[in-house]
């Protein structure tokens, strides 16, 4: 498994994290991985002002990671590998999105790494105790995947941001998107420790302490 590294971006960061969103999300390239919105949704993800302002915000952070793969690479053009937004939307919630890892990259565990790492980073840095995000409704591979994390349905749904996407000339591909509401208890310790996943038809959990483990967390911290 690669060793990820971890940071907090900053606008210079801009230029390597949007090409990254966007190749996970949408188009042919997302194809590559095991789970996109290609055939749910055409067109761009976010545009340089929507990324911006989660880069900046007050209250959040994009987490983005490079691998020990790429160490020969010269740090200034090392690819991203991976990257997630994290908000604190309250003084005990967290909200978790714009999750993506190269599609190239995908499927071996980097994932799993980022989601383990964001979880401890909203612990550490702001005390969170839940974790929340939002899922397209029909997305079954993507929503078991997160069953398998100890994420569970809340059971309320949230209205697709149609407005948004036509502001980036995207359009729906299918009729009916809405969102799933998942949270997950982060006093459990470890990955998908909670036992809560209801609602989410999954296999056995699995606990994924390690990944906490082998990712270098230097540089997380916003301060
Ligand atoms: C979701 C995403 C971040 C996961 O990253 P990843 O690096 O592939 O994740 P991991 O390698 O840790 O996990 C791969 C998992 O996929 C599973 N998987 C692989 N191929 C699969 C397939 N064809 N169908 C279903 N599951 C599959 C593996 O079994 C593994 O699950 P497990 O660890 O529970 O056994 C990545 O797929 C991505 O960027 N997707 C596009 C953007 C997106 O959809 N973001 C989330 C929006 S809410």
């Amino acid at each position: 498994m690669a060793t990820l590294q971890f940071r907090v971006a900053t606008a210079d960061d801009y230029p390597l994290v949007h090409p990254l969103v966007e190749s996970a999300y949408r188009g042919d390239e997302s194809k590559l991985g095991w789970t996109t919105e290609a055939d749910l949704v055409s067109g761009s993800r976010i545009d340089a002002e929507g990324l911006l302002a989660k880069i900046n915000a007050p209250n959040g952070a994009v987490l983005i990671a490079t691998s020990t793969d790429d160490a020969a690479v010269p740090i200034q053009e090392r690819p991203l590998v991976a990257c997630c937004e994290v908000v604190r939307s309250s003084p005990q919630v967290a909200y978790f999105g714009l999750f993506a890892v190269s599609p190239r990259r995908q499927g071996g565990g980097i994932g799993r790494q980022v989601m383990a790492h964001a979880e401890e980073f909203c612990r550490r840095e702001w005390g969170a105790d839940k974790m929340e995000m939002t899922v397209i409704s029909s997305r079954r591979e993507l929503l078991e995947w997160y069953g398998r994390r100890g994420y569970s349905k809340t059971g309320e749904s949230r209205p697709f941001p149609f407005e948004e996407l036509a502001k980036l000339n995207s359009k729906p591909l299918v009729e009916g998107l809405s969102f799933d509401v998942l949270e997950k208890d982060l006093r459990v310790a470890t990955e998908g420790g909670s036992g809560g996943v209801s609602g989410v038809n999954t296999p056995a959990l699995q606990v994924g302490a390690a990944a906490i483990v082998v990712a270098d967390t230097n540089g997380a911290s916003k301060e």
